[in-house]
C-alpha cells in the first residue's frame, strides 16, 4: 500500500491494540500496515509462521512500532483461546478485531464435498464467531470497549453462484454484525463490515481467477473502470476502527465502485458457461496452490 494515500493524522490509533486475523497476506496485511502507521499495536495470526513472522519483520522495518506475529488456524477454538491468552498477557485488553480471515475457491456446487463446504465454512463463519466469542466475552467481563470489524463481500446481499459455502458463510457473519451491534451495543462493543468488490491479491486470484479466467467483476464491468486500491479499503478500516465516529454500529458498508449496483459484482457472466473440462482444470490449479499452502504451514 502507499501509506502517503492515508486519510488520517499520524499518532490517530496510537491507543489502540488491534488483532487482524489472517494479517499475514493478502488484505489483512496492508490493514495491519494502516493501523501500525497510524501508531496502533497490531497482532496478527494466520496458520503459516513463516509467512507471519516475515510480514511482521517487514512491517516493523518500514514503520517502527509493534507487530505480533501468531500462528493460529481459527477453526481451532482452543487455539484461540490460547491465543488471546497470549495477547492479554502482552499488554491487557484489545480495543479492536477486524475479522479477515477467509477460505474461498471458484467450483460448481455439485462438485462440492462435504468436506469442501465446511473447509470454508469452518474458517469463515465458524471460525469468525469463535474469535468474537472469545475475544468479545473477555471484554464484557472487563468492561472494556472494542470495535469489531468484518471483512465479507457484496454477496451477502446478492448471493453469489460458484462460490456457494463462501456467500452463506459470509451471509451468517453479516447477521452476526447486526445481531451483536444491537446485543452489545450496551457494552461499548460495535460491529461493522466492510463489504470489498474486486481488491487483487495473489491468495484471491489463485482461487478465484485461476489462470485469469472469472473474477468477481471484471474491470471493464466495472463503472469506475477499474478494480479498488488499497489504500481506499484501509481509510475505510481505520474509519471504523478508529476513534471519532463511533456512533457508526451494525453497519456493512460496500467498497467496490458501485459494482454490485452494476453488475450484481457476482461471478455469474465470467462462470455460466464452462464446460466441465474448463472445471477440471480450474480445479487443478486451486488444488495445486491449496498443496503449496499446506507444505508451508507444514514448514511453519
Ligand atoms: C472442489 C475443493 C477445491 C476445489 C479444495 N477442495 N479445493 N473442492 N474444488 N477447487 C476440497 C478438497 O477436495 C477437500 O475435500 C476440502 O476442500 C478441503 O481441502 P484442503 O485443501 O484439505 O483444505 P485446507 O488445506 O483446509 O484449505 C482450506 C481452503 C484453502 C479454504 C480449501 O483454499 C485455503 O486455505 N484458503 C485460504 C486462502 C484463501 O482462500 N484466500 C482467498 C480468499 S477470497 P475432500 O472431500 O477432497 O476431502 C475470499 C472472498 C473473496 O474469501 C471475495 C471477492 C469479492
Amino acid at each position: 500500500m502507499d501509506v502517503s494515500q492515508l486519510m488520517f493524522r499520524d499518532g490517530l490509533m496510537a491507543d489502540e491494540r488491534i488483532l487482524v486475523t489472517g494479517g499475514g497476506t493478502g488484505l489483512g496485511r496492508e490493514m495491519a500496515e494502516g493501523f501500525l502507521k497510524l501508531g496502533a499495536t497490531v497482532y496478527i495470526c494466520g496458520r503459516r509462521q513463516n509467512k507471519l513472522d516475515e510480514t511482521a519483520s517487514e512491517l516493523m522495518a518500514a514503520h517502527g512500532g509493534k507487530v505480533v506475529p501468531m500462528a493460529c488456524d481459527i477453526r481451532d477454538a482452543d487455539a484461540i483461546h490460547a491465543m488471546v491468552d497470549a495477547i492479554w498477557a502482552d499488554g491487557g485488553a484489545l480495543t479492536g478485531v477486524v475479522n479477515n480471515a477467509a477460505g474461498n475457491f471458484i467450483s460448481r456446487t455439485e462438485d462440492l464435498s462435504v468436506n469442501g463446504f465446511n473447509a470454508i465454512a469452518d474458517i469463515v463463519m465458524r471460525g469468525t464467531f469463535y474469535v468474537t466469542l472469545d475475544i468479545g466475552k473477555r471484554l464484557i467481563a472487563e468492561k472494556k470497549r472494542a470495535s469489531f470489524l468484518s471483512i465479507l463481500t457484496t454477496w451477502v446481499w446478492s448471493g453469489s453462484a460458484f462460490v456457494v459455502p463462501s456467500a452463506m458463510s459470509k451471509t451468517a457473519i453479516n447477521a452476526m454484525t447486526q445481531s451483536l451491534a444491537t446485543e452489545w451495543g450496551r457494552y461499548g462493543l460495535r460491529f461493522n463490515a466492510i463489504a470489498p468488490g474486486l481488491f487483487p491479491t495473489k491468495g484471491m486470484s489463485a482461487r478465484l481467477s485461476p489462470g485469469g479466467q472469472g473474477g468477481n467483476s471484471k474491470n471493464d464491468l466495472n463503472p469506475m473502470g477499474r478494480a479498488g486500491e488499497m489504500h481506499e479499503l484501509v481509510n475505510l478500516a481505520v474509519f471504523l476502527m478508529g476513534k471519532g465516529a463511533e456512533y457508526v454500529n451494525g453497519q456493512t458498508i460496500a467498497i467496490d465502485g458501485a459494482g454490485y449496483q452494476a453488475n450484481g459484482g457476482t461471478f455469474y457472466p465470467q462462470l455460466h458457461a464452462l464446460g466441465d473440462a474448463e472445471w477440471a482444470m480450474m480445479r487443478e490449479m486451486i488444488k495445486g496452490t491449496n498443496a503449496k499452502d499446506k507444505a508451508d504451514r507444514a514448514v511453519g
